[in-house]
Order: C-alpha cells, then structure tokens, then sequence
C-alpha cells in the first residue's frame, strides 16, 4: 500500500476520506480492496489533491464494474462517451454540460432496470464567491442510517411496496423549467425514450452488496408507488426523503479542484445546492459504475 494510506469517516452519518492515494497511479489489489470495503461501509468516499485524465478517471471506475454510458448523451465529453460533463459553461452558445444536475434529491440511474452501482464526479473547476470560498456543494444523505431510524409503523407501512421510476416523465418536466428559463435543452429523442420505459423497484429496496436495507425512492424519477393513488404515493415519497435527508443523515462536501468524489447509489442519496452563476464556472465530470442484477 501506499506511503500514508489511510481512511477515516468523515464526522457524519455517510462517508469517509481516502488520504495517501494518486488515482492516477496503478492501485495494488489491497488498497483497492480497502477503499472498496470503505465505500460499501461508508457509502461516499472523498479523495483530495487528485489530477485525473478523464481516462484515469474512467480507468479507475472500471476497477468497480463496467461503467455506464450516460443515458443523455448530449453532454458526453468528445470521444469519451462515458464521461457525462456537469457544468454551467456555455461554449459557442451551446451548454458543455448538464448545468442543472441533482437540483433535488436523487440517486443517479434509478430509473433503470438495475440501478447504477455508483458515481464518480471529479472536480474540474469549482465556482468560488468574492472571498474565494467555494459555491457549488454537494450534499449526501444515508438511506441506510435513514432507513434504521424510521419509526417502526413506517417500515410496517413500506413493507413490500414498489415505486414507480419514470425518466421520461422527470427529463420533460426539467426541458419546461430550463426552457422556461431561458435555456436551451434538447427534447428527448424516441429512441431514448424506448431505452427508459418506467420501471418499479422496492420501496425500500436491500443494498445488492451489503443486504442492508435502503429508502429507495426519490424525488427526482419516482412518480407514483403501486396500488396507491398518485396523491398518496407522492406524499408517501415526500415523507420518506423528508425524513432521510435530515441534517443527521447528512453530509455537506465543498468541492476544492482536484476532489474525487465516489458515492454509492443505493445506499445514499444526493443533492446540488445552486448557489453560483456565470462568470463563475463549475466543471465536473462524472462516471457511472454499472450496477450488478
Ligand atoms: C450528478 C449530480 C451533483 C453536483 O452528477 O449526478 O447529481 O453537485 N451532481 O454536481
Ligand atoms: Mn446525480
């Protein structure tokens, strides 16, 4: 292992920090084990003072699965489909990347048929306010420490329900506000609509490597939960992530250029706080790990 290894929880109910690695570097099989076994346990893993290529950082990625090709492949980075580009710049009066990503709490793929294992967004360019601080946070929640705080006869009430996660009806609803806005956004072609027929997973749904239970619905893809009526299920929904995106469950991350972040998309959930706008620029790129059936 490398020289100053070492993984410490970050002081919140999710994460844990990874000091004493270059992701860069070829990773020998032990340290990759341990931060494995950090990311399962903690759910978001934090590495600081990186320089990634985007094939590194794609590299990397592969070591947990085969990664995902983003289903909006409008913000791919050129010749990298698999590296999706979160960012508000705007280059020849087109968006280079995603500018309104995870506004509200949301895992990431939920809406497929297997969820993604995780994410890996890496920090290009951080927005930063007159004093130099960074804008731009991100915040991530615990669905499993969540999930063991509900009140018993809200797990009762959970028991065996299933959730509707429907991207289509999400990408619509966000083309009206970025256009409504001003913004330019294309509509989703057919074919990817094919590709994103709704889909149901468990309410609360077991994590596929730890067997913990998880709250597995969000605000961003679910749109009605099964034998409920549409009012009901919302509120079920509204209920539950209002619950587990309590201060206690969370961590607040503020990104410095060169972070690495990695969290799991089963075990926790995940929101952007937009407090910056051009000339300040935030550059981020993601990787998404293929989740297991
Ligand atoms: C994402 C996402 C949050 C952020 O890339 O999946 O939700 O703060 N990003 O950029
Ligand atoms: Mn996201």
């Amino acid at each position: 292992m490398g020289n100053g290894f070492e993984i410490r929880d970050l002081d919140a109910a999710v994460g844990a920090e990874v000091l004493g690695v270059d992701l860069a570097a070829p990773l020998d099989d032990a340290t990759f084990a341990a931060i494995e076994r950090a990311w399962d346990a903690r759910g978001m893993l934090l590495f600081r003072g990186q320089r990634l290529t985007p094939a590194a950082h794609v590299a990397f990625s592969r070591r947990f699965g085969a990664v995902e090709v983003p289903t909006n492949r409008q913000y791919a980075l050129d010749g990298m489909p698999e590296v999706y580009v979160v960012s508000n710049i705007v280059e020849g009066g087109r968006n280079i990347g995603n500018a309104d990503a995870g506004r509200v709490w949301h895992t990431d793929s939920s809406y497929m048929a297997v969820p993604s294992r995780g994410s890996l967004l890496y920090a290009v360019e951080v927005p930063r306010d007159g004093q130099g601080q960074p804008l731009g946070d991100t915040l991530f929640a615990s669905m499993t420490a969540a999930y063991d705080e509900l009140p018993d006869a809200m797990k009762r009430r959970c028991e065996g329900l299933h959730a509707v996660h429907d991207y289509s009806v999400q990408y619509e609803r966000r083309l009206a506000k970025v256009r409504a806005a001003g913004g330019q956004r294309a509509a989703l072609d057919a074919g990817t609509r094919e590709r994103v027929a709704p889909i149901v997973h468990p309410v609360i749904r077991r994590h596929p490597r730890s067997g913990r239970p998880c709250i597995y619905v969000n605000l961003a893809m679910v749109t009605e939960v099964v034998g409920m009526d549409e009012a009901d299920g919302l509120a079920l929904r509204d209920e539950l992530v209002a619950f587990a995106t309590q201060d206690r469950f969370v961590y607040r991350h503020r990104w410095n250029e060169g972070d690495l972040v990695m969290w799991d998309n089963t075990s926790t959930q995940h929101l952007a706080i937009a407090d910056y706008a051009l000339p300040q620029r935030r550059l981020m790129y993601r990787t998404t790990v293929a989740g297991t059936a």
